[in-house]
This record gives structure tokens, sequence and C-alpha cells, in this order.
């Protein structure tokens, strides 16, 4: 593993996580660390694991071993909620959100008790102020009005993104957000993840398509049957070199 140097200590401290799903052993130990406003990538082949220690991160699944440090405090994610409490939001294309909601109702879906004060009739012009400018900043031609089934999935990520960067995220995890999206949708998403950054928030990204994110990533994990097998930070390596990577050390 190489050890990098961060100013920072780790926002997210994984250790030596396991994750069986009944006789599947889905993650077999694993270790991983990422800093506030770094873009970590995970990359490997189809059932390497990526997805499920994503979903452990994001309360959607459970651990069977290991310990989670965030912050440096050891703590149990046991639900969604129990996630986004830690300010950690999941975006997958077209899943994030309600399609029968307007993409102001989906920003502020789950959130009783906001910034903005308890949600309420009376708060509705504030949170619509808001949620435009986060909109107008991602330069998304939504309307807060909108329902989101009218919305094209990029546009849906944007509104799941302005979310994040409404509520301050301190994580924010991507699986395939690039998959099914045009070249232009490729570039919005890419711009979307510096402004993550740029606002200091962590982004976990998983991808298939590694040359698309690589502009943007700071460190990739090669995944390998349940395991870590590579770690290269950008400077150190390159796409074809990635590439190269996954076929002689996963096959
Ligand atoms: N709910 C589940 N029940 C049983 N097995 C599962 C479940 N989810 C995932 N698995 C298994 O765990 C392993 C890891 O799956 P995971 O979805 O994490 O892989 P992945 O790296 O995200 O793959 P892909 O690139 O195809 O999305 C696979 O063998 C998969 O079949
Ligand atoms: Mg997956």
């Amino acid at each position: 593993m190489v050890d990098i140097p961060h100013g920072n200590a780790p926002l997210l401290a994984a250790e030596k996580i396991e994750k069986w799903y009944g006789k599947v052993h889905a993650l077999r130990g694993i270790d991983v660390k990422i800093y506030p406003g770094e873009a970590l990538a995970l990359i490997g082949d189809n059932g390497a694991g990526k997805s499920t220690f994503a979903k452990i991160v994001a309360g959607v699944e459970q651990k069977t071993s290991g310990r989670l440090l965030w912050k440096g405090k050891e703590i149990d994610i046991s639900s969604i909620k129990q996630a986004r409490n830690l300010g950690i939001e999941t975006v997958y294309q077209e899943q994030a959100l309600c399609p029968q909601l307007t993409a102001l109702q989906n920003i502020f879906l789950g959130r009783t008790k906001t910034k903005f004060g308890v949600l309420g009739i009376l708060d509705n012009k504030k949170m619509a102020t808001a949620a435009r400018k986060v909109l107008d900043e991602l330069g998304l031609g939504v309307g807060v009005n909108q329902e989101v089934r009218f919305c094209s999935g990029g546009e849906q990520q944007g509104v799941a993104v302005a979310r994040a960067l409404l509520f301050k995220a301190n994580l924010v995890i991507l699986d395939e957000p690039t998959r099914a999206l045009s070249t232009k949708g490729v570039e919005r998403i890419l711009q979307f993840i510096r402004s993550m950054k740029n606002e200091g928030i962590a982004v976990i990204l998983i991808s298939h398509v590694f040359p698309q994110i690589f502009p943007i990533t700071d460190r990739f994990m090669l995944m390998s049957r349940g395991q870590i097998i590579a770690e290269r930070r950008k400077e150190e390596t390159s796409p074809e070199d990635l590439s190269r990577m996954i076929i002689e050390k996963t096959t």
C-alpha cells in the first residue's frame, strides 16, 4: 500500500472490512481511507466488491466485521438516515430521487430540520431561493418546481449533487456516474465533482470507464475479488497503466 501524504486526518477510515452475503465473501478485509476534498476512485472488474463497500458506507448494507472511523472516532453506520446525518450522500443515476416530486421537494426530502428552521410553509420561499441558486451555479436548466421524472438522467444527478452542496455533505459517493451519459453529460458530472472537491467534500467514485474520470481523480484503488490489490496516486499512473494493471492483476 502506498502511504499518501496528507496534511489532514482522514475523514473516513475503513479498517479490515469484511462482508459476507450468505456464502458469498464479497469483501475480504479491506482498508480504505478518504480525505476531505479528495476524489478516490474504486476500480476493478464486475463483482470485485466496489458497490458493496459503497453501500456499507452509505448505510444501505451492514459490514460483517471491521471498523469504521469517522473523523477518528469509531462509528456504526446502521441506516441510510444515519449516513445522511453524518453528511454522507449517494448519487446513483435515476435512483437518488423520487420521480414524482419536484426538484425542490427532492432537495429537501427527509430534512425535517434544516438551517432554514423547521420545515413548513413559511420556509418555502427561502428554500426555493437557496435551491435555485445552487441549481444555477451548477449550470442546470432545471426549475425548482419541475417534477424530476421530466428531467434527464444527467439532470437528476445534478439535482442530487445540488442537495449534497446545499447541505454541505462531507462525503459523496457516485456509483457509475458516467454510465449511459452523453459526452456532454460526462463533462457535466466531472464539473459537479470539481465543484464538490472545491467545497472540501470527499468524493468516492466507482467507475468502469476510468479514462473518463481520470482528470478529476486524485487516487485509484484497484479491487479484485473482495480485496484491494493496488493503489496509485494520479501522478504516478495513467489510464493506460491502470488498464494494464486490471488485465494483469485481475485475470
Ligand atoms: N445482495 C446481495 N446478495 C448476495 N450477493 C451479493 C449481493 N450484492 C452483491 N453480491 C455479491 O457480492 C460480490 C460483490 O458485488 P458488488 O456488487 O459489490 O461488485 P461490484 O464491484 O460493484 O461489481 P460491478 O462492477 O459489476 O458493479 C459479487 O460476487 C456479488 O454477486
Ligand atoms: Mg457495482
